[in-house]
């Protein structure tokens, strides 16, 4: 199975014939569809597949043991709505790959090698981000995520077993002596210094906020403009303020998702919900733009008569990766060490104490998070072998 043919394999899964766009949310027929691909390459290798009380997968060549802790690889499999290929099938069909060029080579490691599937990397259906390797290491309690419900209100616990029914939880973290994923590039780091693998250094703090806005549900019509409380004002100059913000602090802040009630065209909106993404450079940096958008929605609000909250649904902070490690793989290699703006699983087995590094492949737009999100298949195979060289270079 070489990559172009794994990659084919997996393409049509979940894909839009309308727009080409990805909708693979976890625990649903397309996700779970690549889950069942991602068995079927694990059976093709003989690999020995462990899945925990989660949901996630854990593939292994070799039998590590708390005292031989294994390398593990891989990425995710599901997306955001309308998503692309690329982010997290990337670092899984590379891991397949990597692991077939070591035994090409007749590399025999003398560390387990492994390769993780995690679920719901992306918060696209539950309303938290790398909720499969928050859950695994712990950061996140189940007890804290068992309630938390998709759109429909399914409930977390009612698709996975969670560590009630199955006490191992997640004993495979125990296995791990560190982690490398492999993801495209979302940015155009690679391609400005044009180089098609990179290094992450560390991941900006980030996080996700709710912003409620109430005022007078109204007639379109008969409502004279001066007499209107109407929360969409309000939030429509927050988008304006929270961008404007963004660009002058070298920041990033992004509404990507609104709900209206009651949603008519002839009626001005009772309430308006959206969601705010920031992202900054510090954590200082990510309190004054997330301050800065509060303050200037709370004045707008005033102004207009509605009423504006936030709340935080969640915030990650930092994440540094193991510098050693990057200056490891990426010195006698020439290359370059980048920051990034996502989040990733990597930064979570990061802040459980796993020494873990990432490797980017180039995207010559930047553009993710959408059906054009792209990597010429050169670069993914550089990053193949990037990849195998990087796990030869730890499970030797
Ligand atoms: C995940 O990809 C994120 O950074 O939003
Ligand atoms: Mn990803
Ligand atoms: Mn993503
Ligand atoms: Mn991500």
């Amino acid at each position: 199975m070489t990559f172009e043919q794994m990659w084919a394999d997996l393409a049509p899964v979940g894909r839009s014939d309308a727009t080409g766009g990805y909708l693979r949310q976890p625990f649903t027929a397309a996700e779970e569809e690549a889950q069942a691909w991602f068995a079927a390459e694990c059976a093709r290798r003989d690999l020995t597949v462990v899945t925990d009380a989660f949901g996630n997968h854990v593939a292994w060549w070799g039998s590590p043991t708390p005292d031989d802790r294994g390398v593990l690889t891989g990425s995710h499999l599901d997306s955001v709505r309308q998503g692309g290929a690329y982010d997290g099938p990337l670092g899984v069909v590379s891991a397949f790959a990597a692991v077939d060029l070591l035994r090409s080579r007749g590399f025999e490691p003398s560390r387990p090698i492994g390769i993780a599937s995690f679920r719901e990397e992306e918060g696209s259906r539950f309303p938290l981000a790398c909720l499969g390797s928050r859950l695994a290491t712990g950061i996140l309690a189940w007890d804290d995520a068992r309630e938390l419900r998709d759109r429909d209100g399914v409930a977390l616990a009612d698709v996975v077993p969670g560590p009630d029914a199955r006490p191992d939880a997640a004993g495979w973290l125990d296995h791990v002596g560190a982690f490398v994923e492999l993801h495209v590039e979302q940015g155009r780091a690679l391609a400005d210094v044009d180089r098609p693998v990179g290094v992450a250094s560390m991941i900006w703090p980030h996080g996700r906020y709710r912003l409620d806005f109430t005022g007078r549900p109204d007639h379109a019509g008969t409502t004279r403009m001066e007499d209107r409380h109407d929360p969409m004002l309000t939030y429509a100059m927050t988008v304006l303020a929270a961008n404007k913000q963004a660009r002058l602090s070298g920041q990033r802040a992004t509404f990507g998702r609104v709900e209206v009630d009651p949603g008519s065209t002839n009626g001005i909106p009772g309430r308006v919900t959206g969601w705010l993404d920031a992202r900054a450079e510090s954590p200082e940096a990510l309190e004054a733009l997330v301050d800065a958008i509060a303050r200037q929605a709370g004045d707008r609000a005033d102004r207009d008569g509605t009423a504006v909250r936030l709340t935080a649904e969640s915030v990650s902070g930092a994440v540094s990766f193991d510098a050693a490690l990057a200056r490891r793989l990426a010195e006698p290699r020439g290359w370059p060490v980048l920051p990034t703006q996502a989040g990733h699983d990597a930064g979570i087995l990061s802040g459980a104490g796993v020494p873990t590094a990432m490797l980017f492949v180039r995207n010559p737009t930047g553009v993710s998070h959408s059906p054009e999100e792209h990597a010429p298949v050169e670069d993914c195979l550089a990053g193949v072998e990037a990849l195998a060289d990087v796990l030869e270079d730890l499970a030797r």
